[in-house]
C-alpha cells in the first residue's frame, strides 16, 4: 500500500518500511533519519503507524492551511493506544475533555479563537520579560556559585512551566502545586509507554484534570488576570461559544502546550549552540544575534518533530494519493530541513537570512498562540545564559538521549561546567 512517486520507486525503496519514529536513528536525527523520503519519496504510507506521512515543507504547510479537505480533529490522539486500564483510571477522575482549540474545525474553532488569543498576543506579553528575567537570573543565581549543573533539571524545565502557570493565570500560591502536574505528558500524546507507565501517567492526568478544574472554579470566585480569568470573562459574555468542559480543558491542556515544547526548544537550542562552539562565542560576543539564533534552532532543531490531521475527502499531496479519513503525519522537523527553502538545511546558521519561515509552531488557522510567550523565554534564557557563567560549556564526553517520542523532542540531560 505504499505511496510512490514513482521517480523514487528505486532510490526510496524500504523508506516506508524502514521508518520508525521511536527508533534510535530518528531520536538521534529527526531530520536526517527522513533526508531519504524528502529526496525520493516524500509523502509515503507507514504500516508501523497506519498513518500517512509528509516529509516536504510545501506538502506540509498546504496541508496545514487546508482545513476544508485537512481536520484537525485527531491532533491529541494517543498515538500509541490507551489500555484498558489506564482508561478505567481516567474514568474513575472523570476525565471527558471535549475539543479544545487545537483540535477543533471550522465552523467552531475560528470564532473561538478569536475570543481566546488576545491576553497571549506579542503586545500583552511582550511586558512580562522583567518578570521572566527575573525569575531566570534566580534560577541561574541558584547554581552560578556550583561549577557545573544540568541545564534541563537546574533551568528550562522549571522556567517554561511556572511562566505558563503564571500566565495562565494561577494564583501565586497555587503555582508550586499545579507545577508539581508539570510532568512528562507529551509522552501520553506522542510516546510509546508500557501498560505499566501508561496507568502511572494516567494516575497524575487524572489529578492533573482534577485540579484544573478546580483552579477554573477558583479563579470564576476570585477575578484575577491571565489567559484562564480572560477565557472565564469571554465565557460569560459568549456562554454558546465557550463551555466548562473547555475551560477546564484550556487550564489542563494550556500547562503541556506551554511547558514541554518550550522545555525542549531551549534544551535543542542550547545543545546546538554548545555543540558548535563558534556559534556560541559569537553570540556571547554579539547579544543582537539571539533572536535570529532562536529562530534557526527552532527551524534546525524544533522540539515539536510532528503534528497530525485526518483528511476528510481522498486527497492528492506531493503527487500522492491518500484516501479519505486517513491519519496524516505532518513531519515538522522534516520540512524545516527541505533543501528547497532552507539551502544547505544541516548547517546550523545563527545568521541564515529566512530561519524564521520554519514551520515549528505551525502555520494558517490553528497557529500556535503561544509563540510570542516561547520566543521570550527562549530570548531571555539564551541571553542570559551567554552573559554568564563564564565560560560555560558542555561537560566532555556528553552524549544525548532522548526518551521514545515521535514529536515532542529534546535531551533527558545537557551537563555543563564553566570556569
Ligand atoms: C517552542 C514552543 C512551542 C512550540 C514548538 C509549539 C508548537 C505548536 C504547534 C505545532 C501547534 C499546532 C499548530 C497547528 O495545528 O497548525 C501549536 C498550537 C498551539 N499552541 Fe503552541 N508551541 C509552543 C509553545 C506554546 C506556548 C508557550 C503556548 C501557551 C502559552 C502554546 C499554546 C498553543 C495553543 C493554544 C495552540 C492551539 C492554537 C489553535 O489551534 O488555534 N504553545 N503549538
Amino acid at each position: 500500500m505504499a505511496g510512490g512517486t514513482g521517480a523514487g520507486l528505486v532510490d526510496g525503496a524500504g523508506v516506508a518500511e524502514r521508518f520508525d519514529p521511536f527508533g534510535d536513528a530518528y531520536q538521534q536525527d529527526p531530520p536526517a533519519a527522513l533526508a531519504e523520503a524528502r529526496r525520493h519519496q516524500p509523502v509515503f504510507y507507514s504500516p508501523l503507524l497506519d498513518m500517512w506521512v509528509v516529509t516536504r515543507y510545501h506538502d506540509i504547510k498546504a496541508a496545514l492551511h487546508d482545513s476544508r479537505r485537512f481536520t484537525a480533529a485527531n491532533a491529541l490522539e494517543p498515538i500509541t493506544p490507551l489500555g484498558a486500564e489506564a482508561r478505567e483510571v481516567l474514568d474513575g477522575y472523570g476525565f471527558a475533555p471535549g475539543p479544545v482549540l487545537v483540535n477543533e474545525d471550522p465552523p467552531r474553532h475560528l470564532p473561538r479563537r478569536k475570543l481566546l488569543a488576545p491576553p497571549l498576543a506579542a503586545p500583552e506579553i511582550e511586558p512580562l520579560e522583567g518578570r521572566i528575567r527575573d525569575l531566570v537570573t534566580g534560577y541561574i543565581d541558584a547554581f552560578a556559585d556550583r561549577g557545573h549543573a544540568d541545564l534541563i533539571q537546574d533551568l528550562v524545565w522549571e522556567v517554561p512551566a511556572v511562566v505558563g502557570l503564571l500566565v495562565a493565570g494561577v494564583p501565586e500560591e497555587y503555582v508550586a502545586q499545579a507545577r508539581g502536574y508539570a510532568v512528562k505528558m507529551g509522552l501520553f500524546t506522542w510516546g510509546r509507554p508500557t501498560g505499566e507507565h501508561q496507568r502511572e501517567i494516567a494516575d497524575q492526568v487524572g489529578r492533573w484534570w482534577t485540579l484544573a478544574g478546580e483552579l477554573v472554579d477558583l479563579l470564576r470566585r476570585e477575578k484575577g488576570t491571565g489567559w484562564i480569568p480572560h477565557a472565564i470573562e469571554m465565557q460569560r459574555e459568549h456562554p454558546d461559544v465557550i463551555s466548562d468542559n473547555q475551560l477546564q480543558n484550556m487550564m489542563m491542556s494550556g500547562l503541556v502546550a506551554a511547558h514541554e515544547t518550550t522545555t525542549n526548544a531551549t534544551a535543542n537550542a542550547l545543545k546546538c549552540l554548545l555543540t558548535q562552539r563558534d556559534a556560541w562565542t559569537a553570540l556571547c560576543a554579539d547579544p543582537s544575534a539571539v533572536p535570529n539564533a532562536v529562530e534557526e534552532s527552532l527551524r534546525h532543531s524544533t522540539s515539536v518533530l510532528c503534528w497530525r490531521r485526518r483528511t476528510r475527502a481522498a486527497v492528492t499531496l506531493g503527487g500522492v494519493r491518500i484516501p479519505a479519513q486517513s491519519p496524516v503525519l505532518l513531519m515538522i522537523g522534516s520540512g524545516n530541513h527541505d533543501a528547497d527553502v532552507f539551502p544547505d538545511p544541516e548547517r546550523f546558521d545563527i545568521h541564515r537570512p529566512n530561519a524564521k519561515r520554519h514551520l515549528s509552531f505551525g502555520i494558517g488557522s490553528h497557529a500556535c498562540l503561544g509563540a510570542p510567550l516561547a520566543r521570550l523565554e527562549m530570548r531571555i534564557i539564551l541571553e542570559e545564559l551567554t552573559r554568564r557563567p563564564p565560560g560555560l560549556r558542555l561537560v566532555p564526553g556528553t552524549t544525548f538521549t532522548y526518551p521514545p517520542n515521535a514529536s515532542f523532542h529534546g535531551p533527558l540531560q545537557l551537563p555543563v561546567e564553566w570556569d
